[in-house]
């Protein structure tokens, strides 16, 4: 068999995140101050996997190029493979093939998350080797995904999309093992009614024309980080597991819990409370900072409260009344009271931004 490669999507139009994604990749928004995507390419490291295609986008890929890099410091080769538009997801294995030639691959989704790798599934992939690989998660609301249903042999039969009826709990999870069969599959499937070459048909040709597909259940829990809500969460989840780590400077203040504070970052008179992440360079002064909470780095927090949030580098929160949560602010982001008359709220806010006010 050729050596295993692996293939991150980290295209796409990211409209569920925007304002974030009017300047910036989605799958550069860090969780515990780290972008989703390097999770993924983490991943593939430790599962052994050195050849690493990333589909890129032209509005977001040139970011994306400059953050990961040629891949050395990660341990893998990264090759950039641009896909002119966000046809589907199909189609970026289509726009790959040049990279993938005739070799398997793990397909990884670059907004999405993994607890515990992929490392399980690869093993299974090499010891069954099936034509393909779908990992499954159950969940409580299978008519929100792509779900799969299963016979009495393990294999899978069909997929629907969102299911009105869904025949099983058992969601799709962003990760897909395949073979050179998938190529064929891409090419022979039409666009679905939103237009996009879907991947779920592309599985659904190998089913009917008699190829092996294999469910693996996942273990642990998955993320897929399309959304605030859903950032957020997987925040919260990788927050859960940081080991501890103090390296900045405290003056008066106080840290309970699993807190990292980076080098650079100083506290003063700041009470911090774990689970939470403090970047490098950033001021903390007179201000509480709640469970769940990811600071990047030469972020500002003055004279107010933070929980349960996700601010990007060089943003700040400063002379708050009140405690701010569930908030995710990008690059430069500045909130703060304004105490010019006339009392009145008052924003300069950008396309799509949401902005909720008790
Ligand atoms: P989605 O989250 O399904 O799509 P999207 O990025 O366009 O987001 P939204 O629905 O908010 O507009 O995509 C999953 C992942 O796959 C994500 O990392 C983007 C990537 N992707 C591609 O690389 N190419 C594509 O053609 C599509 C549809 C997605």
């Amino acid at each position: 068999m050729d050596e295993l490669r692996g293939l991150i999507l980290s295209g796409g139009k990211g409209t569920r995140l925007r304002p974030i994604t009017h300047t910036s990749a989605k799958q550069l928004v860090p969780v515990a101050n780290k972008p989703v995507l390097f999770y993924g390419i983490e991943a593939m490291a430790q599962a052994g996997i050195r050849q690493v295609g990333i589909i890129i986008a032209p509005e977001t890929g040139e970011e994306i190029k400059q953050v990961a890099g040629d891949g050395s410091r990660f341990g893998v080769e990264i090759t950039y493979i641009l896909q002119d538009e966000p046809l589907g997801l199909a189609h970026a294995v289509l726009t790959a093939e040049p990279f993938l030639g005739d070799a398997p691959f793990v397909m990884y989704l670059g907004d999405n998350l993994l607890q515990g790798g992929i490392q399980d599934l690869v093993t299974a992939f090499r010891t069954n080797e099936p034509d393909a690989l779908i990992l499954l998660t159950p969940v409580p609301d299978p008519e929100n995904y792509g779900v799969a249903e299963l016979d009495g042999d393990n294999r899978v039969t069909r997929l629907v999309e969102k299911p009105r009826d869904p025949p099983t709990d058992l969601a799709l999870v962003g990760v897909y093992m395949f073979t050179r069969g998938i190529h064929d599959a891409a090419r022979a499937i039409r666009p679905s009614r939103r237009g996009e070459l879907e991947i779920t048909d592309a599985i659904q040709h190998l089913v009917d024309h008699g190829r092996r597909v294999e469910p693996h259940i996942v273990r642990g829990w998955w993320k897929d980080t399309g959304r605030l809500d859903d950032m957020l969460e997987a925040n919260r989840l990788i927050l859960d597991a940081i080991e501890p780590r103090i390296e900045g400077e405290l003056v008066d203040s106080t840290v309970d819990g699993r807190v990292v504070i980076e080098p650079g970052a100083t506290l003063t008179r700041a009470t911090v409370r774990g689970p939470a992440v403090i970047g490098a360079g950033a001021r903390l002064t007179d201000c509480y900072v709640g469970p769940y909470t990811a600071i990047d780095a030469n972020c500002e927090v003055r004279n107010a409260e933070v929980e349960h949030s996700i601010l990007l580098a060089g943003s700040s929160v400063c002379d708050l009344d009140g405690r701010m949560e569930s908030s995710l602010l990008g690059r430069n982001a500045r909130v703060r009271r304004d105490t010019s008359q006339p009392r009145a709220h008052r924003f300069m806010i950008g396309d799509n931004s949401e902005i909720g006010i008790p």
